[in-house]
């Protein structure tokens, strides 16, 4: 099973991924833990130019970018996982590339998919969990925590405005569940654990 967790930045998604991997770890669930862009290290080299905000970097070649990367990533550890029946958690996937290229930078959706399929080989997440949260409570979390922001998070508000409707959109699709990012860290654990169980 290959479950993928989305949101925007300052969401609680790696709260929330280091929650579910300690749950599935307890209950004695043979999981692979993955994030992109990046879980190889041809991908974690690609991760760290992407996100380097010294670079000036078109959407097409983000787009390029997080593709190559998810390209690797499938190949080395995803579709590996899952032949061995493996349940995979990963932190992103394509719904990212659709969001934030597609809804946040304006490249056309269709395209996009098209680019995405080529890179996974037809690999589709079975479950998405979205947490969803309005952008400036996910902003201030972000700035409480006073680190450097990097080349997306430092995008303006109404990039992630546009970011955040379209993964709404995306999670239309019955794969999708919405978890409401404003609950406290262990009830949005106990809803995406059920989620999670009952797929
Ligand atoms: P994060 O994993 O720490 O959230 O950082 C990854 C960043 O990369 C995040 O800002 C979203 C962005 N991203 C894209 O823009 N497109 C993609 O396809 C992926 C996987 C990530």
């Amino acid at each position: 099973m290959f479950v993928v967790i989305e949101g925007i930045e300052g969401s609680g998604k790696s709260t929330l991924h280091k929650g579910l991997v300690e749950r599935l770890s307890t209950e004695g669930r043979d999981v692979v833990v993955t994030r992109e862009p990046g879980g190889t290290a041809t991908g974690d080299a690609i991760r760290s130019i992407f996100l380097d905000r010294t670079l000036t970097i078109d959407p097409l070649t983000e787009t390029f970018l997080v593709n190559a990367a998810r390209a690797q990533h499938v190949a080395e550890v995803i579709r590996p996982a899952l032949d061995a029946n493996r349940l995979v958690l990963c932190d992103r996937f394509t719904d990212s590339t659709l969001a934030y290229q597609g809804y946040g930078r304006g490249l056309d959706l269709a395209s996009l998919q098209r680019l995405c399929d080529e890179a996974t080989g037809g690999v589709t997440a079975d479950l998405v969990l979205l947490i969803d949260l309005p952008v400036d409570v996910a902003r201030a979390r972000m700035q409480a925590r006073s680190y450097v922001l990097d080349r997306i998070e430092s995008q303006d508000a109404a990039f992630h405005e546009r970011v955040r409707r379209g993964y709404l959109e995306l999670a239309k699709s019955p794969r999708h569940r919405v978890l409401d990012g404003t609950l406290a860290q262990d009830r949005l654990l106990e809803e995406a654990w059920n989620f999670i169980s009952t797929s």
